[in-house]
């Protein structure tokens, strides 16, 4: 099996599906044309994540890591109305495309975009009495999953559920001894998830058109 086998089938589901309307074509578009690194979730992982804000009945959702706001519009469009996003991006840049992004969506009014290191902004986040979230998306920096993670249960409520991206990095996620500060942010966590009480939590590995990779999927059910 092959990346190119991989993109094809991936390349494949959204054409059949008709997953990518123009809408998202456009917003990737603008991520291109201003020269942020092609790393958000694909279309096939960008629907994934509208049908699980549909499916937990999500009415607020925060997302760590923004970029051009790909990803955020998804989750966005699985709200129903009055529902809201926060999304959190260190990187003004990036925030300034998703800005305009949000605006050629027409869903500038739901997402609440801040601008800062994320460590920064979810205290802030946490003063206002913004959450508690229905869902959580974390896909910024990946040595701080487990800072974020923390948040995230703190954010939480009874049935909240919690994403988190880019958890099996290739397969280099089993390297014990892996000198990379994204491999041991995920390892971390992985090793947090057993010891917290009143979650659930798995690990799925996907493959497509970004690769080889994985999402770790958790329910809160205790807070
Ligand atoms: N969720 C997006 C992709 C996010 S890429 C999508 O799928 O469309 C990761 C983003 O996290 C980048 O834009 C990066 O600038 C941002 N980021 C990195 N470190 C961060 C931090 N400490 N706080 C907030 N955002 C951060
Ligand atoms: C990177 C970040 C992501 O969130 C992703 O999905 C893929 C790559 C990165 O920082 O390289
Ligand atoms: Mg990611």
């Amino acid at each position: 099996m092959t990346q190119e086998m991989w993109t094809a089938v991936d390349n494949y589901i959204v054409e059949t599906l008709g997953l990518e309307k123009s809408l998202y074509r456009e917003v990737q578009a603008a991520c291109d044309a201003a020269g942020l690194p092609p790393i958000q979730v694909s279309a096939s992982q960008g629907k994934l994540l509208e049908i699980f804000v549909r499916m937990t009945r999500a009415q607020s959702v925060l997302e760590i890591g923004t970029l051009g706001g790909y990803s955020t519009v998804w989750m966005a469009n699985g709200l129903p109305p009055g529902g809201r996003v926060v999304t959190l991006e260190i990187d003004v840049k990036h925030a300034e495309v998703a800005a305009a992004n949000f605006a050629r969506a027409g869903l500038s009014d739901r997402i609440d975009l801040r601008i800062g290191p994320a460590l920064e902004t979810l205290p802030v986040v946490e003063r206002e009495g913004a959450g508690p979230f229905d869902l959580i998306f974390i896909d910024a920096d990946k040595a701080n999953i487990p800072s974020y993670f923390e948040w995230a249960l703190k954010l939480s409520r009874f049935g909240s559920v919690i994403i988190v991206d880019n958890v099996v990095r290739e397969g280099a996620v089993i390297e014990r001894d892996s000198t990379d500060v994204s491999v041991q942010g995920v390892r971390r966590l992985n090793e947090m998830l057993p010891t917290i009480e009143g979650i659930e939590s798995t690990v799925v590995q996907t493959v497509g058109g970004k690769g080889y990779d994985g999402f770790t999927i958790v329910f809160v059910r205790r807070q």
